[in-house]
């Protein structure tokens, strides 16, 4: 097969965080008969694939992303029997399946960490990254992503471990090729069970200057970001697993850049099928700086998405999206989620699906829900928004502007459960959930989107069908039409076919374009938000409504 030719190019994906999906047994949390009892409604959504994220045994300090045996479906979620039968299920549905693989750390609960702690000779204990105390301190100044050093001190041995997110997963050292043969073991026991494709996370950050240096500019990150021996340990990946198992791979990219990515994603296909990056989203943090508010940067987020459509136009793949389960909801982000919340829910969709790429849509995402706007700390459940709590309020913040902030940006704005009717706990579950609901379900649920063909979710429908009718969607190139208007992402792609033009007003108010100068005559509607777009024949001033989105193919 072409290496352009490739399934995913003009496929949708959509994002499973389990635990908050759909709960079978009244645990509070969700399980994979939940899964399987809505392949159905996915179907009828049109996704062509589900990536799962992380369902192995784990302790769940970081919700699944510290592993402890990954061989294993994690009890809360069921059995093996049961991820078997939803395999089943999903591709007699002509559904596949992506698994999420944490391959930078494992949870210190993992055996092998538990053997690294027996003695500094254990055969494990390289499979971890170790260094002695410097002046009695940890071995350079890097920072975890959760907060605070990147180094926990083990007393037994006095040598400390580096671990770049939780102190409970400690990072793999990928330098050693014993790590490498078990990752590549793991990946062959799911593809050997038929799994389509791995999502890999944070799999940038493998691998680290070996001298640790402290950083005197940041936190580290310089270090071990797209770091020396990353291609090298992709390419290998590739060669073990990808290429023979014909699966397609996802690699999540923390803070990359532009020319990695290339590379990451040929075309050539000797790394990875497509990259997550997350430069357009960024945007409103300020210098870098997360637990702030600030309004974001329009103008910045266009030119982001500018050079990476360019960037890796016939070069490599962009993955497309808005939301996942690290990121607030979006229409409480970029759009608006009262008045407007329908109109800005369908005008992010389309701004974002005709790029071209592999659109995700995460959980609850095709409804348009909320951040829950939770008000009190006990509501937060995850480690990163926690940390940042006690962080900020150790820094003198008043307690009612960090729950501000937290509300705003925490992770757990996403992972509050799906809103599949207008009953008790959105009828995630019949018990307890794991975190609280947003009370926002009876308004905002799929059977009620189901029922109203106006609902975000039909909008989302219209738009992963377009892109399997509409070859330019897959493959136009791209070009910003207003890259300095204030209000507007205005952008053109091209064909040897066809031309589109798609318009999005990002204000709550409405936006005229004097002199728009570019002409829409001859065009057809493909989609919009509104279903009465102005006449296109005679335009030359442009008049677009709150949140107003269309888009038009010549
Ligand atoms: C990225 C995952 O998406 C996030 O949820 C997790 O906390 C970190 N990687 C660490 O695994």
């Amino acid at each position: 097969m072409s290496k352009t030719n490739e399934w995913w190019r003009s496929a949708t994906i959509y994002q499973i965080y389990p635990k908050s999906f759909c709960d079978t047994t009244g645990s509070g949390s969700g399980d994979i008969k939940g899964i399987i009892s809505k392949l159905d409604y996915l179907c009828y959504l049109g996704i062509d694939a589900i990536w799962i994220t992380p369902i192995y045994q784990s302790p769940q300090i970081d919700n699944g992303y510290d592993v402890s045996d990954f061989y294993t479906i994690s009890p809360e979620y069921g059995t093996m029997d049961d991820f078997d039968d939803l395999l089943a299920q999903a591709h007699s549905r002509g559904l596949r399946v992506i698994m999420d693989m944490v391959f930078n750390h494992t949870s210190t609960a993992h055996p092998w960490f538990q053997s690294a702690l027996e003695s500094k000779d254990n055969p494990y204990r390289d499979f971890y990254i170790w260094r002695d105390p410097v002046n009695g301190q940890p071995p350079n100044n890097w920072q975890s992503k959760f907060g605070d050093s990147a180094w926990e001190l083990d007393a037994h041995s006095g040598q400390y471990y580096l671990h770049l997110f939780a102190k409970e997963q400690a990072d793999l050292n990928w330098e050693n090729p014993a790590v490498r043969q078990n990752i590549k073991n793991i990946m062959q026991f799911w593809a050997e069970k038929g799994v389509d494709g791995f999502r890999l996370d944070v799999i940038n950050l493998i691998s680290k200057q070996q001298d640790f240096p402290d950083d005197n500019e940041g936190d580290g990150r310089r270090f071990y970001t797209d770091g020396p021996k990353v291609h090298k340990y992709l390419q290998e990946m590739n060669k073990a697993i990808f290429q023979r198992y014909g699966v397609v791979t996802v690699g999540e990219m923390s803070s990359t850049s532009l020319e990695h990515c290339r590379q990451y994603s040929s075309l050539s296909g000797k790394e990875l099928s497509m990259v997550f990056n997350f430069h357009h989203l960024k945007v409103d943090y300020p210098c870098g700086e997360k637990w702030q508010l600030e309004p974001f940067d329009f103008l910045q987020m266009k030119k982001i998405f500018r050079d990476w459509q360019q960037g890796l136009f016939n070069q490599g793949w962009n993955a497309l999206f808005w939301c996942n389960h690290d990121q607030p909801r979006i229409v409480s982000r970029f759009g608006c989620d009262k008045k407007f919340r329908v109109e800005s829910a369908k005008m992010l969709a389309t701004a974002i699906h005709l790029m071209q790429g592999t659109p995700y849509i995460y959980q609850g995402e095709e409804l348009g829900m909320t951040n829950p706007n939770f008000q009190n700390i006990d509501d937060y459940r995850d480690v990163e928004s926690l940390n940042a709590y006690h962080m900020l309020i150790a820094k003198g913040l008043p307690k009612e502007e960090v729950l501000t902030i937290l509300s705003a940006k925490s992770r757990d704005n996403s992972r509050t459960p799906m809103h599949w009717n207008d009953s008790k706990n959105a009828g995630f579950t019949t018990g307890t959930p794991w975190i609280n609901c947003a009370s926002n379900s009876v308004e905002i649920n799929a059977k009620q989107s189901i029922e109203d063909n106006k609902s975000v979710f039909y909008h989302y429908r219209d738009l992963i069908r377009l892109r399997k009718s509409i070859s330019i969607i897959t493959d136009g190139d791209y070009e910003d039409l207003l890259p300095y208007h204030l209000d507007i992402f205005c952008y053109r792609r091209k064909n040897d076919k066809n031309e589109m033009v798609v318009l999005n007003n990002f204000r709550p108010y409405h936006v005229t374009l004097d002199n728009f100068g570019i002409s829409l005559s001859g065009g057809d509607v493909l989609i919009q938000n509104y279903k009465d777009f102005v006449n296109i024949e005679s335009v030359s001033s442009l008049t677009l409504r709150p949140f107003e989105s269309v888009a038009i193919l010549f």
